[in-house]
């Protein structure tokens, strides 16, 4: 006989379950509507992408790509040769193997989705469509981090994404108005979004990180600072000032940020173009009535944004409180191997999100049945039947056990369902046309006809809605 072996979710993945997923199905359709009345449109791309996707548009030194991917060489031939070399060789030339892995031949669980967004762009010509192309997604991605509340190997985000071709010999600095709108517009919409949810303890951080003309310089002065203080600095931030000194401004350590406060603020760096644009985001931020805080440490961990960056956070979520970010990415799209195009959007964690609205107590989903039909007899299960797929029909949530209960207890178990009436059928109710309705909720009792009661429900969906 097999041995039983008791099977569990892989660390820092779960299930999701009723009722809970109540509230993620509304929090998704929130978002459907609330994105659909800013024009965006769905994408569903795929979980699966080439890991050389996420090497160019994240960041290979990124911790996302370099530590947190879950990837695999996925040919006929690597896995064909991987089992032979295993007969041959065993483990020893099997590890060696792995190490030798073609990236072309790669690929990778999603850690995220705007390298895909733009993927897709490239790849279905949306170049051609009416710009801006506005999308949003609602999806798994991956990402091998340690686990912890609000942190997960599995999680789940809300995003959008605006995407635009820039016309051939445009001047950049004609756009930059436009682009500060379209920045402002982005973020207003997870705003209304949040609003919409009664999400509480939103705050909206934003910064400018410059741009291929400003930023570059802006890094060599940071690096030198950064050199003159390294003695002072942790290990990670260390190895920053070579790999990517921007990362160490938004370093978690405390003992670093009285260092971090004496260097050098990239908004006194700006080019002028990149300044200007900074202005006009904060003034159509203003005239939107979006609330903000400026926050010259904010970075963010992915190498494909410029100019614009925001992170928004939200109460009851300890140290992992972002539950937004986001920023512009001109260019990534030709990076990528498509036309020049300018980008902006935002990843919502939608784990944190719901967590956050629990937190708050407003969790609270539709539970239970609107009716559960006790029954008792031939004729009146034939009744309840009837009765039964009517309500459904008209879209009341029906519960009817499959073989007749004693009414005690059938009414015992419409209690445990959280049910707000028991229609109760018996050879009485069938015999006069008069049904029995119990008000679970007061205790009371009523007779009444079919109609009368499909009319008691349909005003109370209305009162209630
Ligand atoms: P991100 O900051 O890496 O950005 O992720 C966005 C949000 O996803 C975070 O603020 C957080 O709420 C959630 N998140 C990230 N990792 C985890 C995790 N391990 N467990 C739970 N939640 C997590 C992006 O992904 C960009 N693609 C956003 C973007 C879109 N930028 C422009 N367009």
């Amino acid at each position: 006989m097999a041995e039983k072996k008791k099977f569990q979710a892989i660390k820092g993945t779960r299930d999701l379950l009723p009722p809970e997923t109540e509230l993620w199905n509304r929090v998704e359709q929130t978002a459907r509507e609330v994105f659909g009345t800013f024009g965006f449109g769905e994408i569903r791309p795929p979980v699966l992408e080439p890991t050389e996707l996420f090497t160019r548009a994240v960041g290979g030194e990124t911790d996302i790509v370099s530590k947190e991917m879950y990837t695999f060489d996925a040919s006929a031939e690597f896995l064909a040769k991987f089992r032979e070399i295993g007969k041959v060789r065993g483990d020893a030339g099997q590890l060696g193997m792995l190490s030798e892995m073609n990236i072309e031949e790669m690929i990778s669980l999603r850690p995220e989705a705007t390298a895909s967004v733009c993927r897709a762009y490239i790849e279905h010509g949306m170049h051609a469509l009416p710009q801006p192309v506005k999308l949003y997604y609602t999806g798994p991605m991956f990402r091998r981090e340690r686990p912890q509340k609000g942190r997960y190997r599995q999680f789940y985000q809300i995003g959008a994404e605006v995407l635009e071709m820039v016309p051939p010999n445009q001047d950049p600095a004609k756009n930059i108005g436009k682009d500060a709108a379209v920045d402002a517009e982005v973020i207003e919409m997870v705003m209304a979004f949040f609003a919409r949810l009664g999400l509480e303890g939103v705050k909206l951080e934003i910064n400018s990180i410059g741009d291929r003309e400003c930023r570059p310089k802006y890094v060599e002065l940071l690096r030198a600072e950064l050199m003159k203080v390294k003695d002072k600095l942790g290990p990670d931030s260390q190895r920053r000032i070579e790999t990517n000194p921007l990362r160490v401004l938004d370093s978690k350590l405390e003992s670093e940020h009285g260092i971090i406060a004496g260097l050098p603020k990239i908004a006194d760096h700006l080019c002028a173009n990149c300044a200007a644009q900074y202005a006009e985001v904060k003034r159509q931020l203003g005239m939107r009535g979006v609330a903000y805080a400026e926050n010259w440490r904010l970075v963010r961990g992915l190498d494909y944004y410029m100019r614009t960056t925001f992170e928004i956070t939200a109460r009851g979520l300890g140290s992992q409180n972002a539950v937004c970010g986001g920023g512009r990415y001109d260019g990534l799209v030709e990076l990528l191997g498509g036309p020049p195009t300018k980008g902006i959007g935002f990843a919502i964690g939608e784990d944190r999100l719901i967590l956050s609205l629990q937190e708050a107590g407003k969790g609270g989903v539709a539970q239970g049945r609107d009716v559960f039909v006790a029954w008792m007899g031939e004729k009146a299960q034939a009744t309840a039947i009837a009765a039964a797929q009517k309500l459904r029909a008209a879209g009341f949530r029906v519960e009817l056990p499959p073989v007749e209960q004693k009414f005690g207890k059938a009414l015992g178990q419409a209690d445990k369902l959280g049910a707000r009436y028991a229609l109760i059928l018996g050879d009485n109710e069938i015999a006069t046309g008069q049904w029995t309705v119990k008000t679970l909720t007061d205790g009371s009792q009523a007779k009444m006809s079919e109609a009368q009661f499909l009319e008691l429900l349909a005003r109370r969906k209305t009162l209630s809605s």
